[in-house]
């Protein structure tokens, strides 16, 4: 990691606290709510944090872009700041507590730090490449579980799968029939990051943004997971299809989304 990452991580994180901080006195209370699709809204509260956490990095390091979900992208040549402000507003929007905030920096193409705070549960899961992961400080490893049978999965759906043919329902049915048990709790980051602390054992959604995987994809392979495209090959975060694992599950979780 290059100099100076140490401010950005603590940068990153205090905006992180604050803005969830914010989010969870804002529970109950979502203020306005607009729909940028049928079943795809956005509340004051997700402006708000984003507003926030952009005003916190734009002024601590002015000389990197963002790539944040409710506003236009702004690049710059030394990196960017990639923010989801509110990952799971659904579940916000309906005073379900499962949501979080995400950050990552991105320089050269290259994530190089992750931070997702989960307000509600005081949950701080950090990572930067090449200094492992943790949660609340405390180092985290993926879990061990190696048998299909008895993995705890979790996926998600974009806003578009009802108008989609390539929808996620085949490999949810071949999922359900082949895992322990499959959670779609809706807040893709915070899933990734239940990977990463042995929470669930693997993960796959389509069509997910670079804001939901940036920060939470490093933390995963920092904790010892693999994350790829469904046909194995690297996942980047402007990827459409994620597979997230422990590494063991890796190879049957691919073949059993190439079934379809
Ligand atoms: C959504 C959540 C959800 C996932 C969707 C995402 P948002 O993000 O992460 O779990 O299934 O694909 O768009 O809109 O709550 O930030
Ligand atoms: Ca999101
Ligand atoms: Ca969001």
């Amino acid at each position: 990691m290059k100099k100076n990452a140490k401010h950005e991580l603590s940068a990153a994180i205090d905006a992180a606290v604050d803005a969830g901080a914010m989010i969870k006195k804002r529970l109950g209370r979502t203020g306005t709510i607009r729909y940028k699709g049928a079943i795809n809204i956005v509340t004051e509260v997700d402006e708000k944090a984003e507003a926030l956490i952009v005003g916190k990095l734009n002024k601590a390091f002015p000389d990197y872009g963002i790539i944040a979900e409710e506003s236009a992208p702004e690049r710059k040549g030394s990196g960017s700041w990639i923010i989801d402000p509110l990952d799971g507003t659904t579940n916000f929007a309906h005073g379900f507590p499962f949501f979080c905030v995400s950050i990552a920096l991105e320089r050269e193409g290259d994530v190089v730090l992750g931070v997702v705070y989960d307000p509600m549960h005081e949950e701080l899961f950090t990572a930067v490449k090449g200094g492992g992961a943790y949660r609340n400080n405390q180092p985290i490893r993926v879990s061990e579980v190696d048998v299909i049978g008895k993995a705890f999965l979790a996926t998600g759906f974009s806003y578009a799968f009802k108008t989609k043919k390539d929808n996620n329902l085949d490999h949810f049915r071949r999922f359900m029939m082949a895992a322990f048990a499959i959670r779609r709790a809706g807040a893709a980051a915070l899933d990734l990051c239940y990977v990463a602390c042995g929470r669930f054992d693997g993960f796959w959604e389509l069509d997910l943004k670079p804001w939901d995987t940036a920060a939470a994809t490093l933390i995963i392979r920092e904790a010892g997971g693999i994350t790829t495209n469904f046909d194995g090959s690297p996942h980047s975060n402007y990827s459409h299809k994620l597979v997230a694992s422990n590494g063991l599950l890796h190879k049957r979780m691919l073949a059993i989304l190439e079934q379809g």
